[in-house]
């Protein structure tokens, strides 16, 4: 097999120790990430307050262009914020619930937080909907499609889902909203820097997600991008002094709104949590996400094969279209198996009605998937089932 991208190795030091196959939870950090948390601490040490007007104020802006061609989006439209939660709560605050339009549709497979936060929605006349799925894995796309209507303000949806790693048809979902006069905000966590992305053909309203998993960037550099033409017409109620117009005037009162991305802000950017994701942006920017997901299907699909021939139930779409970068394997006493591989270096988690997850990335290798699913195998054989 061509590997070429086996000579990212030397960049991820933590490759050298085990096998990493968690990228869906936390990807590896690169080499360069040190050297830019440094650069920022000597910076913070030397220029101190003066920071502010070489580089910092900015950073948000600039860590977001470097985001864009990854999701398919012009630059100037992503800001960015501690985490998806906070991002997803300010495209809520762009809407009203107590008129007619006031549905929130969501599908019963997505990240907890989601729900948590439309939740509380509720209290403002949200009405929140979960479409529920048959098998856990997906959910049937005319039924999510039928309950998106004329009383819909907000559809919630993950592009590829965190328990099955099933990649869901956006497009159709972002099409039947608009039909209806209803905005989309798409959850990328899952899919940036594994899935190639290109938001605006999809025509997203909204983008939201994380750096942690697939673009190695670390926690603290959550983003989101919100369709151009849109953005004029947003007033976030979630704002704070750095989405004014002028935020150095002061100004008191009500905010006067700043242009995109800046629009979206709220407040003081969360400098050294930026200086940690660039490297690992650069990295899948430089590879391209096309090779990424060729290099990872076929490392999933090998998975698959192994899993499939050992008689173990694989909660992920065997379909390479329908899948992410991920594959969940069930096995009998899944959670002791899962602490089992950790224990032999094999890194990996468990999520509860899922099973194992596991997620080779482009500096992962086939010996590597092939030494882990023989770790599983010889665990699976030596535990007796419960
Ligand atoms: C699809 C998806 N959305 C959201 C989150 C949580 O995001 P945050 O912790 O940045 O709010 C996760 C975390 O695993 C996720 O997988």
């Amino acid at each position: 097999m061509d590997d070429s991208l086996a000579a990212w190795r030397t960049e991820f030091p933590i490759v050298d120790t085990c096998t990493y196959l968690v990228s869906h939870s936390l990807g590896a950090m690169p080499r360069q990430t040190a050297a830019n948390l440094q650069q920022f601490a000597d910076t913070w040490s030397r220029r101190g307050v003066r920071a502010w007007h070489e580089g910092w104020w900015e950073i948000g802006r600039v860590t977001g262009d470097l985001l864009a061609p990854i999701l398919g989006v012009p630059t100037g439209t992503i800001s960015m914020h501690q985490n998806v939660t906070v991002a997803q709560s300010i495209v809520a605050s762009c809407f009203r619930y107590d008129g007619p339009r006031r549905k929130i549709v969501l599908t019963d497979l997505e990240f907890p937080s989601n729900m948590y936060l439309f939740e509380g929605f509720r209290r403002y006349g949200a009405d929140v909907v979960y479409v529920p799925s048959d098998d856990g894995i997906r959910t049937r796309l005319e039924r999510l499609l039928d309950a998106i209507d004329e009383r819909t303000v907000l559809v919630c949806l993950s592009l590829v889902l965190f328990r099955s790693s099933c990649l869901q048809d956006a497009k159709a979902v972002v099409d039947k909203a608009h039909d209806v006069g209803a905005h989309v905000v798409l959850d990328v966590y899952q899919a940036a820097g594994t899935v190639p992305l290109d938001l605006e053909a999809i025509g997203a309203d909204f983008a939201v997600g994380g750096s942690v998993k697939w673009l190695c960037g670390g926690p603290g550099a959550g983003y989101l991008y919100v369709r151009p033409d849109l953005a004029p017409r947003l007033e976030p109620a979630l704002v704070g002094w750095a989405a004014h117009a002028a935020p150095f005037d002061f100004e008191t009162g009500p905010i006067e709104y700043a242009a995109a991305p800046e629009r979206f802000q709220s407040g003081t950017p969360n400098v050294p949590s930026l200086y940690s994701a660039r490297a690992g942006y650069e990295i899948v920017a430089r590879i391209g996400v096309a090779a990424i997901r060729q290099k990872s299907l076929r490392l999933t699909r090998r998975m698959i094969e192994r899993a499939l021939a050992a008689g173990y139930r694989v909660n992920t779409p065997l379909d390479d279209a329908e899948r992410g970068g991920a594959v969940v394997v069930d096995v009998p006493g899944g959670a002791a198996v899962a602490s089992e591989l950790i224990r032999r270096d094999v890194i990996v988690d468990y999520r509860p009605g899922a099973g194992i997850r596991m997620a080779p990335h482009f500096y992962n290798t086939m010996e590597e998937v092939e030494h882990a699913m023989s770790v599983l195998d010889e665990i699976v054989h030596a535990t007796p089932a419960r």
